[in-house]
C-alpha cells in the first residue's frame, strides 16, 4: 500500500524540526515505517542546492533563480527520495514543502502564485501532501527563537516585515486548503503544542490506517 506525504510547515523558529521527532516518534509507535527528510535538500544533491540558497555571501541572486533552485532540489528529491519511499509504503515526514515555496518566495518576496503553480505542476505532477501541520507563531517568538542559534543565512538576515508577509501567505494557503493543512498554535510550550499535534495526529491515523 502507498504511503503518505506528511509536510510540517512554519516560519523560523516555529518549532518544526523539533516537533518533527515527535511526529516521527508517534507514527513509529503506531508500527508506520517513516522516512524523514528536509526541504531544500533532502538528496546529496539538493543539499548542495540548499547550501547555495542559504549562504549569505548569495546576496545578489535574483528572485527567479532562488525559485528555480528551490524546484529543482525539489524534482531531484521527488526523483530519489519521496517517489520511492512512498511506493514502497513508507510515510514520508518532510520538514517543509511547496507551501514554504509559496509563503516565502510568493509571498515574501512577491512571486505570482500562478508562477509558482507552473512549476509546481511541472515537477509535482499533482503529488500534494495527505497532511501538513502548520505551525503558527507571532514572528517576533519565532525569531527570537530562531534567533539563539548560529550565524543568521540568506534568509534569516530578512527584516520583520518580510516574515510577516511569510506568515500571511501561510494563513492564506491554511484558508485555502483547510482539509489538508492543520494550523497549529505553536506560540505555548512545547508539551501544549505536542498534545494539540498528538490529536490531529491520532484523527488522521484513525482516518487513514497504515
Ligand atoms: N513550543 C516551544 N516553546 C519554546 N521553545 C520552543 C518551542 N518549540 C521549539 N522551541 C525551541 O525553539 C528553537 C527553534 O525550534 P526549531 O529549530 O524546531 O524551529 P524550526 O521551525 O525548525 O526553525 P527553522 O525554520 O529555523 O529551521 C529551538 O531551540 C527549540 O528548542
Ligand atoms: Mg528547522
Amino acid at each position: 500500500m502507498r504511503g503518505r506525504f506528511i509536510t510540517l510547515e512554519g516560519s523560523e523558529g516555529s518549532g518544526k524540526s523539533t516537533n518533527l521527532a515527535y511526529v516521527r516518534q508517534r507514527l513509529e509507535e503506531a508500527g508506520i515505517d517513516v522516512e524523514v527528510t528536509r526541504e531544500p535538500g533532502g538528496t546529496p544533491l539538493g543539499e548542495s542546492i540548499r547550501d547555495l540558497l542559504l549562504d549569505h555571501r548569495n546576496s545578489d541572486m535574483g528572485t527567479d533563480t532562488e525559485l528555480l533552485l528551490i524546484f529543482a532540489a525539489r524534482a531531484q528529491h521527488l526523483h530519489e527520495r519521496i517517489l520511492p519511499a512512498l511506493d514502497t509504503g513508507h510515510w514520508v515526514l518532510c520538514d517543509r514543502f511547496t507551501d514554504a515555496t509559496y509563503a516565502y518566495q510568493g509571498a515574501g518576496r512577491g512571486v505570482p502564485d500562478e508562477r509558482i503553480a507552473t512549476l509546481e505542476s511541472f515537477v509535482q505532477a499533482g503529488l500534494q501532501p495527505d497532511l501538513t501541520l502548520y505551525l503558527d507563531v507571532p514572528v517576533e517568538v519565532g525569531l527570537a527563537r530562531a534567533g539563539a542559534r548560529s550565524e543568521p543565512d540568506r534568509f534569516e538576515r530578512e527584516a520583520v516585515a518580510f516574515f510577516e508577509r511569510v506568515r500571511e501567505g501561510y494563513r492564506r494557503r491554511a484558508s485555502a486548503y483547510p482539509e489538508r493543512i492543520r494550523v497549529i498554535d505553536a506560540s505555548g510550550p512545547l508539551e501544549s503544542v505536542q498534545r494539540v499535534i498528538g490529536v490531529v495526529l491520532d484523527e488522521y491515523l484513525a482516518g487513514h490506517a497504515a
